[in-house]
């Protein structure tokens, strides 16, 4: 399976700060939030990687991420001109993706908690074997502000609305889908919506029509944190700084997580951290490698 990060959008709401900078290089406490999505695809086993952003921001991310050997990875860089919605990315990624099934992460959203990687695996081994698309379900107290599904008690979805004066349900839909390879096709199929953009919900409403569309529920173990406003952002800052601090952990240390999946080895993350500052993150990761070397 394929992984494509979409890190593109105006970022409106983050006025003025991504006014100049891309919405997914600003910092969540001590690392760009894009680390986040990349250790979420990290997480469920995928190992290419495709970032789409806009044309001034492309040169960053190859910047600060390169080609992805340092991680194990490959990561590829596509450019979306306009934030023309969630589902263009299939269009764009179609040549990267070629025969394999997807997962699709929006670059904002962030996951933590106990299970994750577990639940991930499963989303992503349900699609190769069902050819089912999956969604996942976070249970909100406030579903009229989100995209939500009604489920049956084997996760079939049933119904989809986009923030419902009388919700069915309350589980949102969180920006983090797996589709089987066809879904390049199906977005194609999709047409603008009344706001001009290729709607995510348009091509879960195609797999649903078929009953191909499954959700995969997330429990009370995990955290699922949206950066797009300024409170937000600082919130999610507050709690991997909390989190970090009381595990003595990092969240979304991508070396770390490379290194746990034997995508990388101690010796040549040490070469890799000879030409890196004094941060607290690259000195956690120093630290790493040296309790693997004792
Ligand atoms: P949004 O939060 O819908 O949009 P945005 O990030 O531009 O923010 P704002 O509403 O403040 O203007 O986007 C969700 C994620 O998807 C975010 O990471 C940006 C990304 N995105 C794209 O890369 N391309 C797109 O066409 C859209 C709609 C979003």
């Amino acid at each position: 399976m394929k992984g494509i990060i979409l890190a593109g959008g105006f970022g409106t709401r983050l006025h003025p700060m991504t006014q100049v900078l891309s919405k997914q290089l600003l910092p969540v406490y001590d690392k760009p939030l894009i680390y986040y999505p990349i250790s979420t695809l990290m997480l469920a086993g995928i190992k290419e990687i495709l970032i789409i952003t806009t044309p001034q921001d492309i040169y960053n991310y190859q910047n600060l991420l390169g080609n992805g050997e340092n991680l194990g990875l490959k990561i590829f860089y596509e450019i979306q001109n306009q934030p023309n919605g969630l589902a263009e990315a299939f269009i764009i990624g179609e040549q990267f993706i070629g025969t394999d099934d997807v997962c699709l992460a929006l670059g904002d959203n962030i996951f933590y908690g106990n299970q994750l990687q577990s639940i991930l695996t499963d989303a992503r081994e349900k699609v190769t074997k069902e050819g089912k698309a999956i969604i996942l379900g976070y249970n909100v107290p406030d579903p009229e502000r989100f995209g939500i599904a009604e489920i049956n008690e084997l996760g079939d979805v049933i119904s989809l609305e986009e923030k419902p004066n009388k919700p069915k349900s309350n589980f949102a839909v969180v920006g983090l889908y797996f589709y089987p390879r066809c879904v390049v096709n199906k977005a194609k199929q999709v047409n603008p919506s009344e706001r001009g953009e290729l709607e995510i919900t348009t091509l879960n409403q195609i797999y649903l029509n078929e009953n191909r569309l499954s959700m995969k529920r997330f429990g009370r173990g995990i955290a699922w944190l949206d950066t797009g406003t300024t409170e937000a952002l600082y919130e999610a800052s507050n709690f991997i700084r909390s989190v970090q601090n009381l595990t003595k952990q990092k969240i979304a240390c991508l070396e770390e997580i490379a290194l746990n999946l034997n995508l990388i080895n101690v010796k040549s993350l040490n070469s890799y951290l000879k030409s890196k500052g004094k941060s607290d993150y690259f000195n956690y990761l120093r630290k790493i490698t040296k309790s693997y070397q004792n």
